[in-house]
């Protein structure tokens, strides 16, 4: 187990234990939004930000140092897994990221292999180590992995998608290749994340973007099913696992019935209505809309007073945006929010104003 950092109001809350105000942190925090990141990404692409881990250690970081958010999540992506798993990965200005080739066939399945974390994704676990250096116990850190549904639509599409037409074409003319894809993905998911553990990191997340292309039953059996899979093979290891399944608001009581520590909610479900669902079985993370940002100071305070108020009273709430921060929102917004949510959470805590 990793020892316990100095702010722990993000493990506490993921554990439901008393604690004096609500933790924040935010989904793609360390990102183009931040001067800081701008000047750190300058004359070097991405991809080699990800594989030099003292410089993603540096922007994993950053965040903490210029936001005082509650919680560093590693810097790196979600596509580095299927790069691993044999395809190759380009990122592609305005076009995002781009794998080839597509897996369409068994053939190209059979090419596919599952990672030995260690030797193939060591960049990622030395990322943590020198993340961990540089925090200095001060927050902790959070690891991630895309799921396997969400890796499974870039894998067959090749690249991203509106339609999901061959992802979700695969899903309905072969779901015996589907499953057996799926299979893949989800060990090479499962060894990845054990490593990240194994590495040192508090929590992890698995990013399920896409899990809203689905119909719910569909969501269940091509993407539920594996992250459950996920959930208890890591469950021994003892640390909390968060799933964020965008756009699956329909399925939020089954997403709890994994057993996961945390349920993400994003921002198409109001937090009072997740809370009524879920209840304190589990923690509830999110979930202000990330477009809020764009609004004059006052608008985001109040937007922070609904999904607070919306939670209520309680130790199980980390604070989140219902997405990913957008790239362009003014930074001064950014920290406007981490502090409203320091300043108005007390009240719901017991070991805050809330007595
Ligand atoms: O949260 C964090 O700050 C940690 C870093 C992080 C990144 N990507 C950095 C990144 C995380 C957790 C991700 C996950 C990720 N990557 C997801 C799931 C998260 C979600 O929002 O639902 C997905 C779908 C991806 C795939 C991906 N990576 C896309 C679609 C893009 C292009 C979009 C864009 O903004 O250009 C990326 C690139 C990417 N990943 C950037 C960052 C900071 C931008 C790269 C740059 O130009 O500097």
């Amino acid at each position: 187990m990793p020892s316990s950092p100095r702010n722990d109001l993000f493990l506490r809350a993921c554990r439901g234990e008393p604690h004096p105000r609500t933790p924040i942190w935010i989904m793609r925090q360390a990102g183009r939004y931040l001067p800081e990141y701008r000047r750190l990404r300058e004359g070097r692409d991405f991809l080699t930000l990800c594989k030099t881990p003292e410089l993603a250690a540096e922007a994993t970081v950053l965040p903490v140092k210029v936001l005082g958010v509650d919680a560093a999540i590693l810097f790196s992506d979600i596509m580095v897994v299927p790069e691993a798993m044999g395809l190759e990965l380009e990122l592609v200005e305005s076009r995002g990221p781009v794998l080839s080739p597509p897996v369409r066939s068994e053939a190209d399945l059979d090419r596919l292999h599952v990672p030995d974390p260690e030797e193939e994704l060591g960049f990622v676990l030395d990322a943590i180590r020198c993340t961990l250096e540089r925090l200095e116990g001060e927050v902790p850190l959070i690891g991630f992995s895309g799921a396997p549904w969400t890796l499974f639509t870039y894998m067959v599409e090749g690249q991203g998608t509106k339609s999901f037409s061959r992802a979700k074409g695969m899903v309905y003319a072969r779901p015996d290749l589907a499953y057996r894809l799926l299979e893949k993905i989800t060990e090479a998911v499962g060894r990845y994340l054990e490593a990240q553990i194994r590495s040192g990191v508090h929590a992890v997340q698995i990013f399920d973007t896409w899990a809203g292309a689905l119909p719910p039953a569909l969501f269940r059996e091509f993407s539920l099913a594996y992250l459950e899979r996920l959930v208890l093979r890591l469950a021994p290891l003892g640390v909390p696992v968060i799933l964020f399944a965008k756009d699956a608001g329909h399925s939020l009581e089954r997403i709890a019935e994994t057993g996961c520590t945390v349920v993400g909610i994003d921002w198409a479900t109001p937090m009072g209505e997740a809370k009524k669902r879920l209840g304190t079985r589990v923690t509830l993370q999110g979930n202000l809309d990330p477009a809020i940002l764009y609004a004059p100071p006052e608008r985001i305070r109040e937007g922070v007073r609904e999904v607070l108020e919306g939670y209520g009273r309680g130790e199980r709430h980390v604070f989140n945006l219902g997405h990913g921060i957008l790239p362009d929102v003014p930074p001064d917004h950014v920290r406007l929010l981490v502090e409203a949510v320091a300043r108005e959470s007390p009240r719901f805590h017991r070991d805050g104003e809330g007595r």
